[in-house]
């Protein structure tokens, strides 16, 4: 076999070439196994689930549904690796975990294809966003590796062990880079699970993993979908828990948990609050209202999805919102004019037209571009409400989708009271020309993440998670190590 190296064109950057003109050299299989000590497995019960296009409906390809048996194959797997991985010299495991993000550049336009092909995403998204950023992730991390006792100065650094990890559907290759890379950095060795309606990156990744040469089952992969992620979080041989989804499921998580002494870190919802101030400046505020709920179709657990604009400039910025609402393209995912592609799935598009139910039964107006949406497949406007209160299940509940609820304030205190009456605490954003602002917003809001003058902006550098009901720990920087370590005196 050719070594990974020559395998390869290094190049340095994490740019990478323009977006697929046409899909057909994609490859997608028909069929996936699991991915489980360096090879692809039929999984033991025999049993496959469909994965689809949710622009189209037309099914893309079959996919292993893993059983406990299979689980627990993986996880064996897993702890037979880490003998190995965990006492490779530090920079030697660097270097696999920087082949990965190089390949990972190599095929990106290939990873953005399928993202947008199996979740609905506009390409421009994943060719701009959640691929640059997946291997943005691997190379910071792999920096890490021969480092980590620079991080944690007069501390002993010891990996956990496996680590099981849970992905969503909203940004599939980059959740799975945010959880692998630095569990890989720092010797762990891994069971992913993705999620069910969007396993075809992580079978991708498993592919660069094998390519880039890491022995077997220092990753493996198992498809499913919520009984398989039960089985990996509970199985005994599992150290460290890494979950990333819904809140309810969050908590049946840290039940199952309980008692074990598994470390966990678990990233949930939001319900972020974007306070726009009358001195800021209006136009790129609307813009950064429309990214912070449109972008992803506002399956985003940190989506800007309440906003709050100060009463004497509000009747401007909903009018400007709604105008440029109506330039936004809501289409074709591989079309690189599209703004807001398809909505991830039958399930989550009942979800969101069960809430525009709901605000308006609640009193709330409602507001809808008037753009057409094509006849096949789940689709959502963008959508606002105004005239709605604190009390409405629209202001208080994660929606994950394109719609806004909009309040308007007359006071700092009033916006900043109004924007911490809520469950969750992940994220935030303010605008305003006075500095002295933004360090008290940004001091006083609970939240784990505040933007200012600016929204939805990630760097493998940044830490990220919630208080309250968003979770527990964080990810990203070098807060994202220590949830994969056992620091010792
Ligand atoms: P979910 O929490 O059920 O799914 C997330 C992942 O957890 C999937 O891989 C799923 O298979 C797995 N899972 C489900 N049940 C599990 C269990 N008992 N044990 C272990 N793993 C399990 O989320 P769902 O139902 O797809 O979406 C529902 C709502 O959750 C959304 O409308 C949104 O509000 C929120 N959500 C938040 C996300 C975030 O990024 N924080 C991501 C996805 C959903
Ligand atoms: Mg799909």
């Amino acid at each position: 076999m050719a070594t990974p190296e020559n395998k390869l064109a290094f190049d340095d950057g994490w740019q990478y070439s323009p977006a697929p003109e046409s899909t057909d050299h994609i490859k997608v299989k028909k069929r996936y196994g699991l991915f489980i000590d360096g090879n692809f497995l039929a999984p033991e019960k025999g049993r496959y689930f469909d994965t689809i296009n949710p622009a189209t409906e037309e099914k893309l390809s079959r996919v292993a549904l893993a059983s406990e048996a299979d689980v627990d194959k993986a996880v064996k797997a897993a702890r037979k690796a880490y003998g190995k991985w965990s006492r490779i010299k530090p920079a030697e495991r660097g270097k696999y975990i920087y082949r990965i993000a190089r390949i990972m550049q190599e095929r990106a336009r290939e990873f953005a294809a399928i993202e947008s092909l199996d979740g609905g995403k506009p390409i421009r998204e994943s060719r701009d966003i959640d691929v640059p950023l997946a291997a943005a992730h691997f190379f910071y991390y792999a920096g890490w590796a021969d480092k980590l006792e620079y991080a944690f100065p007069g501390r002993k650094v010891r990996p956990l062990g496996v680590a099981g990890q849970v992905i969503p559907w909203n940004f599939p290759l980059l959740m799975a880079a945010w959880k692998l890379a630095p569990a890989l950095a720092c010797g762990n060795t891994v069971v992913l699970k993705p999620a069910e309606t969007t396993p075809l990156t992580a079978l991708k990744l498993a592919e660069v993993v094998r390519d880039a040469g890491l022995p077997d089952g220092v990753v493996n992969i198992v498809t499913g979908a919520g009984e398989t992620g039960a089985a990996v979080v509970g199985h005994p041989g599992v150290d460290k828990v890494a979950f990333t989804g819904s809140t309810e499921v969050g908590r049946v998580i840290m039940k199952a948990l309980a008692g074990t002494g598994k470390k966990y870190t678990l990233e949930l919802g939001g319900k972020a609050a974007n306070i726009v101030f009358a001195d800021a400046a209006i136009d790129q505020a609307v813009e950064g209202i429309v990214n912070g709920i449109f972008f992803n179709q506002g399956h985003v657990c940190c989506a800007g999805s309440r906003l709050f604009v100060q009463e004497s400039v509000a009747d401007e910025v909903i009018q400007k919102l709604k105008d440029r609402m109506e330039t936004l393209i809501v289409g074709d995912p591989l079309d690189k004019n599209t703004d807001i592609g398809a909505i991830n799935s039958a399930r989550q598009l009942e979800t969101i037209e069960r809430y525009l139910a709901i605000g308006q039964e609640e009193g709330g107006t409602m507001y809808q571009s008037s753009c057409k949406v094509p006849k096949e497949g789940y689709w959502c406007r963008p959508t606002i409400f105004t005239g709605v209160s604190q009390s409405n299940r629209v202001v208080q509940e994660e929606i994950f989708g394109p719609v806004l609820a909009i309040q308007t304030f007359r006071t700092f205190d009033e916006a900043l009271t109004k924007a911490n009456n809520t469950p969750y605490g992940l994220s935030g954003g303010v605008w305003t020309d006075k500095g002295a602002k933004i360090f008290r917003m940004t001091q006083s809001v609970r939240a784990g993440v505040i933007w200012a003058n600016t929204f939805n902006k990630f760097d493998p550098t940044s830490p990220f998670g919630g208080y309250k009901e968003s979770g527990v720990g964080r990810e990203g920087g070098l807060h994202g190590l220590d949830a994969y370590l056992r620091l010792e005196a």
